[in-house]
């Protein structure tokens, strides 16, 4: 038993000093790939399908596949929506056994954002599912086949701290996800965080907050941001461009190679050492070693596959139970609001 909401995970993180590493899925295969990567560093992971990337994979044919993956291992696997867009979005990540939901509204005011994230957190919480806001605005994006083109932050769409405050109390959200010069896709120049503005907002709010943009950003500023209060870190656009000249490389080297499973193997490894590399930064390797008993799913003499239904109390999310249980929720709000 390995899958684990949000909350659960990042207030272990918290406590610890350490970040877990979000990685956006866009391919089937890579769904292997990062889980073998946790499991070598005994590290908790969290797998996430961003809303914008639903033009590489259908949501609901993915699910059953990270979530049966994520359920053979014995480290803590969450299975996270990335910048959900709307109610509809939502609710199909929780119909599908997603344990952890972001909803993106930092392009609505603040009033609308709030509004919308509120009833949002109503719905996946009833069901034990988190849910992780945005305020401020982290602009860039990463998709596309052409490089994303680079960013420079706009200091004036940063996270204010008396918004996010307020933001936090009204919503009730598990994490949140800041602007603090952080970018989607790539930098141009070094990224410049602003860590004084983490920290106000770290002594704010008693919450784990989320670090959006993490491909560009130096070990050193990483290392900075989880003493400052940063629990998960979302990664994606070197992970892909490093598999890309992987394979480049590779077919540059052999060019009479035919095998297509091979070279998408070599973009696959290469996905794969990323990311065992990330998690070591991040400070989350090793938080899962047996010995160590820090599983936070796993009691200390039942590390391993287990079924959640002999463990009472687990807050592990059973998949067959949530498509009732939603379904339930979403008639009985729709029967309240009419009368
Ligand atoms: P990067 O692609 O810049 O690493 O950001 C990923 C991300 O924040 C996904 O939400």
């Amino acid at each position: 038993m390995a899958l684990i909401n949000l909350k659960d995970l990042l207030t272990h993180a918290r406590k610890n000093k350490y970040a877990v590493g979000a990685f956006n899925i866009t391919n089937l295969s890579l769904v292997e790939y990062l889980i073998d990567a946790a499991l070598e560093e005994r590290s908790p992971i969290i797998l996430q399908v961003a809303e914008v990337h639903f033009r590489y994979l259908n949501l609901e044919e993915i699910a059953p596949f990270i979530i049966s993956s994520a359920k053979k291992v014995n480290i803590p696997v969450c299975v996270h929506l990335d910048h959900g867009e709307s109610l509809k979005t939502i609710v199909r990540a929780i119909r599908s056994g997603f344990t952890s939901v972001m909803f993106d509204g930092s392009k609505y005011p603040l009033e609308e954002n709030i509004k919308l994230t509120k009833e949002i957190t109503r719905i996946a919480h009833s069901v034990g599912v988190s849910v992780e806001g945005e305020i401020g605005y982290v602009g860039g994006e990463a998709i596309g086949e052409r490089a994303p083109v680079a960013h420079t932050p706009q200091k004036e769409l940063f996270t204010k701290v008396e918004e996010a405050v307020r933001f936090w109390q009204e919503t009730d959200v598990d994490a949140l996800a800041i602007a603090i010069g952080n970018v989607h896709g790539f930098y141009k120049g070094r990224p410049e965080l602003d860590f004084e503005r983490l920290a106000q907002i770290r002594d704010a709010l008693n919450i784990p907050l989320v670090l959006h943009g993490g491909s560009g950003i130096p070990d050193e500023d990483f290392r900075k941001a989880i003493s400052l209060g940063i629990c998960k870190i979302n990664f994606y656009t070197e992970m892909s461009r490093s598999a890309v000249d992987r394979i480049r490389q590779y077919l540059s080297e052999n060019p009479e190679i035919s095998s297509f499973p091979d070279v998408v193997r070599k973009g696959l490894e290469e996905a794969k050492n990323v990311v065992k590399q990330r998690l070591q930064v991040f400070g989350s390797s090793n938080v899962c070693a047996p010995e160590k008993t820090l599983c936070i799913t796993c009691s200390k003499d039942g590390c391993g596959i287990e079924d959640p239904r002999l463990k009472p109390g687990t807050k592990t999310i059973l998949y067959e139970e949530l498509v009732e249980k939603i379904s339930r929720e979403v008639i009985s709000n729709l029967l309240h609001q009419k009368t």
